[in-house]
């Protein structure tokens, strides 16, 4: 553990001085103008708090569950493709960071490493396996099969990549984002299903055996519809800003998701959550947890598991921080009165 507070700015510089520039715009960047990945940020810093005083918050807990698992915080770790280009043992160090802290961690399973290592680093962690679909479905079920009971608690399927969105700083880099599985280069753009649609979402519910979470929905009717089909969860979420520029910021896209799903899903976010008042405004609008993603990849790149852990312990510290400041002394405790009606119009 670093002396001094450490900021997720500090980490970031560490890593670019380690990375090629390719990898740190393939971490850092967005589709096309990288509107929508501005705005993930500014949505979150635009809403304003009431906090509450005088209530005795001498004792803060942030833990809750995830899908009925424990975690220790409502800050868990998205799907993040390609971590071994970032750091040698890739997303096992990440797993690590994640188990010694009780975070949850979501697994890629496209372009990420050994989900069984991952698992190995500890069985019993929160974790769930995330997937996008194949034009193959049979590859893409028996890839589920051989690799949920290693020790994943749920599948995500991700729905925002039917294709890949325009990226230009891949691009211009000429970043080849490709996958190797048995020496053969593979092509998000030619072995993702694009025919997937709602009905998929019940045949692989009942095949999984675990809860399913729909990642990538920003609508109250697609959730809705998601939920009618059988998901335990969704993840309001625009990919970071990756896909489709100029998509709507997951802060002002939570709260119709909420409202329409009305209980019979879990709803979690992310996009831009930087700060612990971000995950607090995320949870008043009735967010269950969010996914913090590149800030853990700075960490990664910097100094590997110690690195991610750092992040996590400091986005607590600072989520802790802001719920003393609100009143709130437990994640129940966070509800729509901490928010003020009319937020300020974003930028
Ligand atoms: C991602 N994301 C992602 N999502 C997913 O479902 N599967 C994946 O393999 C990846 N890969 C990936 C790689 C990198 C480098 C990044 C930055 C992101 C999206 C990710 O899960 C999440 O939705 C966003 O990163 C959240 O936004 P922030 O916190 O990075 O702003
Ligand atoms: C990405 C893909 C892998 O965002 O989801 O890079």
């Amino acid at each position: 553990m670093p002396q001094q507070a450490p900021d997720a700015a500090d980490f970031r510089a560490q890593a670019c001085a380690r990375l090629e520039a390719s990898i740190v715009d393939y971490i850092e960047g967005g589709a096309e103008e990288e509107i929508t990945l501005a705005e993930n940020q500014r949505a979150w810093d635009a809403m304003r708090l009431r906090p509450r005083v005088l209530r005795d918050v001498r004792d803060v807990r942030l833990h809750t569950d995830f899908l009925g698992k424990p975690v220790t915080t409502p800050i868990g770790i998205p799907p993040m493709a390609m971590q071994h280009a970032m750091w040698e043992e890739g997303a096992v160090a990440t797993a690590r960071a994640a188990a010694e802290t009780g975070t949850l961690l979501a697994m890629s399973l496209f372009g990420a490493g050994s989900a069984g290592e991952v698992a190995a680093v500890d069985p019993d962690a929160p974790r769930w396996l995330q997937v996008y679909v194949l034009r193959d479905r049979d590859r893409s079920m028996q890839a589920i099969e051989r690799t949920l009971p290693l020790g994943y608690n749920a599948l995500v399927l991700t729905v925002d990549v039917v294709r890949q969105g325009k990226r230009l700083r891949d691009l211009r880099n000429r970043f080849e984002f490709f996958r190797e599985e048995d020496g053969v280069h593979e092509d998000p753009n030619e072995i993702f299903d694009r025919s997937l649609c709602f009905e998929d979402i019940a045949w692989f519910r009942e095949r999984a055996g675990v809860p399913l979470v729909i990642k990538g929905v920003l609508r109250g009717d697609d959730a809705r519809a998601c939920a009618d089909a059988g998901a335990d969860a969704v993840v309001v979420s625009n990919h970071g800003g990756r896909q489709l520029d100029t998509a709507i910021a997951t802060g002002h896209a939570l709260a119709e998701v909420v409202s329409a799903v009305e209980g019979r899903a879990e709803v979690y976010v992310d996009g831009g959550v930087r700060r612990g008042h971000h995950v607090l405004k995320a949870l008043a609008l009735g967010a269950r947890g969010v996914f913090v993603g590149r800030p853990v990849l700075w960490g990664l790149a910097a100094q590997g598991a110690p690195g991610v852990r750092a992040v996590l312990d400091e986005l607590a510290v600072d989520l802790e921080r802001s719920m003393a400041l609100c009143g709130a002394r437990s994640v129940s405790e966070i509800d729509a009165s901490l928010l003020a009606s009319a937020p300020l119009e974003a930028g």
